[in-house]
This record gives structure tokens, sequence and C-alpha cells, in this order.
């Protein structure tokens, strides 16, 4: 334990611990947290030791937190009063507790907090105030999240893994946001990832298990730090490497675990540059399919993680049947359609291309008349042989007359009728 220090606000008695009995007293409010927390009106303390959590990657990760132990709260948390024996604490965590929202007092007199650790204690929902950086809150019942006037510049990671999210309504203004896991949240459905479009530091993007069915992409700008982003055990059906051109330094894709049967991954070379493994297996290929993409990736360099196969056919050590090469079929009669109304796209583009041209051709064609006329203002006569344009400027040196508009005029209307 460190040394304990005076708590900032020093003219409240119980932060102001000094050294010989702090301890002893902390075990005394700690013991008597859980009993004592059913009425209201209580104090509970926290205690400054090593804490075990996992970081962005999942590896093992132990840092100092200040650790409530035990807290259960009914639907009145702000019966609880939380303190420390130093509120400077900037890391803070609740362990074996229970309530459905973080209580306010707890923002209140850690005034200075950036990391709050509340995996595990059935909340229902979440504020998230202005200074947190990192905000595990997985394995809970959260349905409504709440930013701090609805923004955060500070917030750097945040885990919401197995809720009960609807929407990401709230969470777009994220600006600071490296990492966000949202995986296993089946009520998300398909999202866009439009909704990301601020989000431009964010490097680690987990969408597995949201119950996406299609990729929508409407992002206006690249996200250029995504790196890592995972759709797998979703319900997509198709895929088109198109769907990830917003993301040039993706590394990692994950699409196992969906219902995949056909994915288009001609120009994966071109619209993700720096791609090196797509996890692809679990999903139901037909064998022809799978062997002609695993071959296109595999010749790219791209490594296609695979699964174990046990009852299908394996095409490069990915299960596939023969079965749903019927699916493919099927499959390919739908993408003739769609490309149909691509090629009724490009016509209806090459229309408006046409109509566009034949608008500048006229303007064109406009000028030419009016040059022509200048030209015929200044010489008086445009279809005078070269012979004849010595006399010609002779006459135009000898007297002005020529240069007044009657035959010019004349010209101008030939043109026009000649149309
Ligand atoms: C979004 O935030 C507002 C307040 O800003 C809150 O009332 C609402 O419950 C939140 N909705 C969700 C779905 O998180
Ligand atoms: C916060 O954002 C949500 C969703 O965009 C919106 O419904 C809510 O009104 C916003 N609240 C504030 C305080 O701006
Ligand atoms: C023709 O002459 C007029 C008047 O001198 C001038 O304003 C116009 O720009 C000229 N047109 C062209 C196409 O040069």
């Amino acid at each position: 334990m460190p040394a304990v220090r005076p708590g900032r606000r020093a003219n409240r008695s119980e932060t102001t611990w000094s050294r010989p009995w702090a301890s002893v007293v902390l075990v005394v409010l700690l013991f008597g947290a859980k009993l004592t927390l059913e009425a209201t009106g209580e104090i509970v303390i926290c205690n400054y030791e090593k804490f075990h959590l996992f970081d962005s990657m999942y590896r093992p990760r132990t840092d100092n937190f200040c650790v409530f132990n035990d807290v259960y709260l009914g639907s009145d948390v702000k019966g609880a009063d939380f303190l420390a024996s130093s509120l400077d604490y900037k890391r803070v965590a609740f362990a074996n507790s229970k309530f459905p929202q973080v209580p306010p007092s707890l923002f209140k007199n850690f005034d200075d907090i950036r990391e709050l650790y509340v995996r595990r204690c059935s909340l229902e929902s979440l504020k998230i105030t202005r200074l947190l950086e990192k905000v595990y809150a997985g394995s809970n019942r959260i349905s409504a999240v709440q930013l701090d006037g609805n923004a955060s510049n500070s917030l750097r990671e945040l885990y919401l893994d197995g809720n009960r999210l609807q929407g990401l309504a709230n969470l777009t203004n994220l600006p600071a946001l490296e990492v966000l896991v949202l995986e296993n949240n089946p009520l998300l459905g398909d999202i866009d990832f439009a909704q990301f479009g601020r989000m431009e530091r964010l490097w680690k993007l987990d969408l597995e298990r949201v119950g996406m069915a299609r990729i929508a992409n409407g992002l206006q700008r690249p996200l250029a730090q995504l790196r890592r982003l995972d759709l797998s055990n979703n319900a997509l059906t198709y895929v088109h490497v198109r769907m990830f051109r917003t993301f040039p330094k993706l590394e990692h894709l994950w699409l196992h675990g969906n219902r995949l049967y056909y994915m288009e991954a001609d120009q994966v070379r071109t619209l993700m540059p720096a791609i090196r493994s797509i996890v692809i297996d679990d999903n139901p290929w037909g064998c022809g399919h799978l062997a002609a993409l695993g071959k296109e990736l595999r010749d790219r360099g791209i490594v296609v993680r695979h699964g174990e196969c046990r009852k299908d056919r394996a095409v490069h050590r990915v299960c596939c049947t023969d079965e749903t090469d019927v699916m493919d079929t099927r499959y390919l009669i739908e993408l003739d359609i769609r490309r149909e109304g691509r090629f009724q796209q490009d016509v209806r583009e090459l229309r408006a291309d046409n109509d566009l041209l034949r608008r500048e051709l006229e303007r064109v064609h406009l000028q030419l008349a009016e040059l022509v006329t200048n030209f015929t203002r200044s010489t008086p006569d445009p279809s005078d042989r070269p012979e004849q344009l010595v006399a010609t400027v002779e006459e135009q040196a000898s007297g002005e007359e020529q240069q007044d508009g009657s035959i010019p005029a004349s010209d101008e209307e030939y043109d026009e009728g000649a149309e």
C-alpha cells in the first residue's frame, strides 16, 4: 500500500488520514461496507491495490487501482458516498459489485478519475464523464450510454462488450477514441461505418456478434488508422472488398462465423493495400467459389486463417460443402441482376455526361460564332482567298466603312441556319 496522502478535500474529516491508524480504519470500514450499505447515507472506502485486467490486445495488465469491493446498491444509488484515503486516485474499479448505474457521488468525489472498471456490475446505463480515458464496462445490461455534454475529447478506450445496446447515436462524438469494443451486443443490428466517422484515431473496432446482416459504409472520409476490424459471428452473406476501401491501413479482418457464400476479392490489393490476414472459416462456402477466393487471397500474400474441419470438405484448409454451390449459383444470378443495375447506372451516368458535353459544345459553338463575327468585323470578308487578303487589308487601311456590321450579320445568320 502506498503512502496515504491527505485527500484533496482535506477539510473533510473522513478523507484526511494519518498513516498509523489509516489501515485499521480502512479494514473496519471495508468490513462494514457490505453490511451497512443496505441502509442509506453510507460511506464506502476503496482499497488501493494491484488490480489485474486485460489491455486492448487481451494481454494481462496489472496496475494500481483503488478498488471497491462488494458494493450492492438498489435502484436508489444516491445513498452511498464513495471515498478513498486519497481522492487523487485516477483509476477506480469495482469488484463483486452490483448497481444499476454508477452512483453519481463517485464522479463527484473522484473528480480526476481517468479509468473506470465496472465489469459485471449489472449496470443498466452508463454515464461517461469528461476526463475518463478508459472505461471497462463489459458484461453488464447496459442499454443506454450518456456522454457528458454528448461528447468526449478524452475517451481513448471504450469496452462495452456483452451488453444490450440498441444503437450508437450517443457514441458518435468521440474524436480521441482509439479502441471500441462492442462485441456481443446482439440488438445493435446493421451498423453504418459512417457512425464512426469522427473517430479518426480508431485503430481497433470490434463488432463481433452484433447481429449485423449487411455492411453499410457511408464514410465520407477514410478512417486512416483502423488496423483491426472484427465482423465475425454476424449474419453477413456477401462481402465485396470495396466495402473496406475506407480503411487504407486495415491489416486484420475477421469474417468467420457468418453466412458468407460469396466474396468479391479481385481488387483486394488496390482497395486494401495493407491487409495481412482475413479470417474466413466457419461460413457456408461452396467449395467451387472458395477454391477461387482462397487462391485469389493467397496469391496476394494474404493469410486465410482457418479453423478445424471435421465433417465437411476443405479447400485451402477452410471448410466448405459442395451442396452450397447451389447457393452460389443463386447468388451469381443475384449478382447478375446487380451488375445489370450497375450497367443501367453506367448508362445514366453516360447520358448525363453526354448532355454536359452537348451543352459545352453549344457554348463553344456560340463562342466560335462570336469569334467569327469579331473576325469578320475586323476583316470585312472572311471568305476571301489568301491572295485577296492583302487587298482586304489595304482596303481596310484606306476606309473605315467596311467595319460596318452588315455583311458579318448575314454570315452569322447563315451559320445558325446551317444547323
Ligand atoms: C442518449 O443520451 C441522452 C442524453 O444525452 C439520454 O437521455 C438517452 O437515454 C441516451 N440514449 C441511449 C440509447 O443511450
Ligand atoms: C445527444 O445525442 C442524442 C443522439 O444524437 C440526442 O438524441 C440528444 O438529444 C443529444 N443530447 C444533447 C444534450 O445534445
Ligand atoms: C468579340 O468582341 C467583343 C467586343 O469587342 C468582345 O467583348 C468579345 O469578347 C469578343 N468575343 C470573342 C469570342 O473574342
